[in-house]
C-alpha cells in the first residue's frame, strides 16, 4: 500500500466516565473531532480518494460520519472485548477482581479477561484485516485504542511486549508509509 492512516474514534461518552468497553456516541469533544477531520484530511492530503474502515461500534462510525467517502464496517475492529469488566471502570475492575487486575499488570499482553478476550487475541483476529490493509492502496482506519496499538505495531514491527503500552493518543491521524524497511509516520493532530 501507498500509504495507511489510522486514528483512535473521537472522545465517547465512556472515555469521558473512565469506563471501558462499551458501545457509548461520541462526547461533545469528539464530536468535533468528526467535524474537523474532513477538513484535516483536505488539507493534508487535497483529493486523495480513500476508503474509510471501522468497527461495528457507534463511536467509530460516528467519527467517520462527515468523511465524504466509501466506509466499510468490519466486526474485527471492535475494541478488545474486555468480558466481565466491560463498562467498569479500572478502579471498579481491581475493587471487584484483584487477582486479574495484577495478573494483567504482570502479563498484560497474554491477559484474557473473563469472558473476553487478550491482546494475543485481538493480534489474531486482526489477521485478516491485516492481509487485506496490505493488499490496497489509502485505507483510513478509525478503530479503537487497543486495535490501534495492534496495527501500529505490526507495521513499525513492534515487540509484542511493548505493544499493550503504545501511546495511540485522541483525536490524532497518523500516517504510515511503507518503506523497504518499517514505515515512515506523520501524524496530524487536532487541537481540542
Ligand atoms: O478506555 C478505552 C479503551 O478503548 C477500552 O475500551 C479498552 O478496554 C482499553 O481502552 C484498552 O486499553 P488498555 O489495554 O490499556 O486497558
Amino acid at each position: 500500500p501507498r500509504a495507511i492512516f489510522m486514528s483512535r474514534h473521537g472522545e465517547s461518552m465512556y472515555n469521558v466516565e473512565g469506563k471501558i468497553g462499551g458501545d457509548a456516541p461520541l462526547s461533545p469533544r469528539g464530536m468535533q473531532y468528526a467535524q474537523a477531520l474532513p477538513k484535516l484530511i483536505k488539507d493534508n492530503l487535497g483529493d486523495a480518494e480513500l476508503t474509510v474502515w471501522t468497527s461495528t461500534l457507534q463511536r467509530t462510525i460516528q467519527t467517520a460520519e462527515l468523511l465524504p467517502f466509501t466506509k466499510l464496517t468490519w466486526k474485527s475492529l471492535d475494541e478488545l472485548d474486555a468480558g466481565v469488566c466491560d463498562g467498569m471502570t479500572y478502579e471498579e475492575i481491581e475493587e471487584a477482581y484483584p487477582e486479574d487486575f495484577a495478573n494483567r499488570d504482570d502479563d498484560k499482553f497474554n491477559y484474557r479477561y473473563r469472558g473476553g478476550e487478550s491482546y494475543r487475541d485481538v493480534v489474531v483476529r486482526l489477521e485478516p484485516v491485516i492481509m487485506e490493509l496490505e493488499r490496497q492502496d489509502n485505507i483510513f482506519v478509525i478503530g479503537h485504542q487497543a486495535i490501534i496499538r495492534c496495527l501500529y505495531a505490526y507495521f513499525h514491527n513492534l515487540p509484542q511486549e511493548t505493544l499493550p503500552y503504545i501511546n495511540i493518543p485522541l483525536h490524532t491521524v497518523i500516517k504510515l508509509t511503507p518503506k523497504a524497511y518499517g514505515c515512515d509516520e506523520e501524524r496530524y493532530k487536532v487541537p481540542i
